[in-house]
């Protein structure tokens, strides 16, 4: 019997990270990297997840990998002892949902194991990787494992879950990585004591956010790249403000604004990690040259980068 395979991608958020944590909205987008799983039949009765070199047992007490592994198993009832092995292209704790897209990529094998015994809706996918992303992340959104389940770019807030946008035209980015990795749920709690020691810094910043996002889904439905560039500017300057950009994200986010993007911010969770860049791009060719003017700029400054578009 030959394995039995899943699939799911990363994601970038848009504008709207932490404080969609929050209850207010934000806009994330599918892209092509992502994160795949095989599962076949246990040969000794324990599910066993393979992730790199190392092998953890659902439930078993060694770790958060099992513990996780055990949460997504549990959601999915009628599962046999499977071996599923899992891998991520994506860079763990840089901002791309590398967690949740493994989530939802082995809870699809798990699912299409059983040769359609059980339907594999998406529903039961969700509540599977988010089973698995509460482990490691305490109190997330659900962006990321809706974003690595359904792809495509949407608005989403907690209370109503994602609705698609229709985007006028393509949309270019540069993701850039800082080269080191902020830990998703640190970040989140450091908000979280932010807005519970400054109540009037919540009170503000949660506004002035859903505005930005409010408008930058306008602007992705008009076409308008510059109205969304100046938008992830102001996003940026916020998310700065509740301390979660650091030096080489704002290095990195001005590098891409002096080599021509429109637009730039942090990406995620932030404490390091990724950031985007907003293209002046209106086809391929264009999106290459102006992708090779930011990568540029960051590599001679050492950090490293790739294109990617938003459809
Ligand atoms: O760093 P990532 O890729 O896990 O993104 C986290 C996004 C946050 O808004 C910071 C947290 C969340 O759960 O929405």
């Amino acid at each position: 019997m030959s394995p039995a395979r899943g699939a799911a991608c990363g994601k970038v958020i848009l504008l709207g990270e932490h404080a969609v944590v929050h209850g207010t909205p934000a806009i994330a987008s599918g892209i092509e990297h992502g994160a795949e799983a095989t599962a076949e039949p246990s040969t000794d009765g324990r599910s066993t997840l393979l992730l790199g070199a190392a092998e953890h047992i659902a439930g078993d007490t060694g770790g958060d990998l099992c513990r996780a592994f055990g949460a997504l198993l549990a959601e999915l009832p009628g599962t046999p002892p499977l071996r599923v092995t899992a891998e991520s292209r994506l860079l763990p704790g840089g901002g791309l949902g590398s967690s949740a897209a493994l989530a939802v990529s082995i809870a699809r094998a798990v699912r299409a194991f059983d040769g359609g015994v059980h339907a594999i809706d998406d529903a039961r996918i969700l509540a599977a990787a988010s089973a698995w992303e509460r482990v490691f992340h305490g109190n997330p959104s659900g962006i990321d494992t809706t974003a690595a389940a359904l792809g495509g770019c949407f608005l989403y807030t907690r209370a109503e879950g994602a609705s698609p946008l229709a985007l006028r035209r393509d949309v270019w980015l540069a993701i850039g990585s800082t080269g080191t990795s902020g830990s998703t749920r640190l970040m989140v709690e450091s908000v979280a004591r932010l807005f519970e020691r400054k109540p009037d810094v919540k009170d503000q910043t949660l506004p002035a956010i859903t505005a930005l996002v409010r408008n930058a889904a306008l602007a992705l439905e008009a076409g308008d790249l510059q109205g969304l560039g100046r938008l992830m500017v102001l996003n940026q300057m916020l998310l700065a403000g509740l301390l979660v950009s650091t030096e080489d994200l704002e290095r990195m986010c001005n590098l891409a604004r002096d080599a021509g993007a429109l637009g730039a911010k942090l990406t995620g969770a932030g404490g390091g990690g990724s950031m985007i860049a907003l293209l002046d791009a209106h086809d391929e060719d264009q999106a290459e040259r102006a992708a090779a003017r930011v990568l540029g700029a960051w590599r001679s400054a050492g950090y490293d980068g790739l294109l990617a578009r938003i459809s």
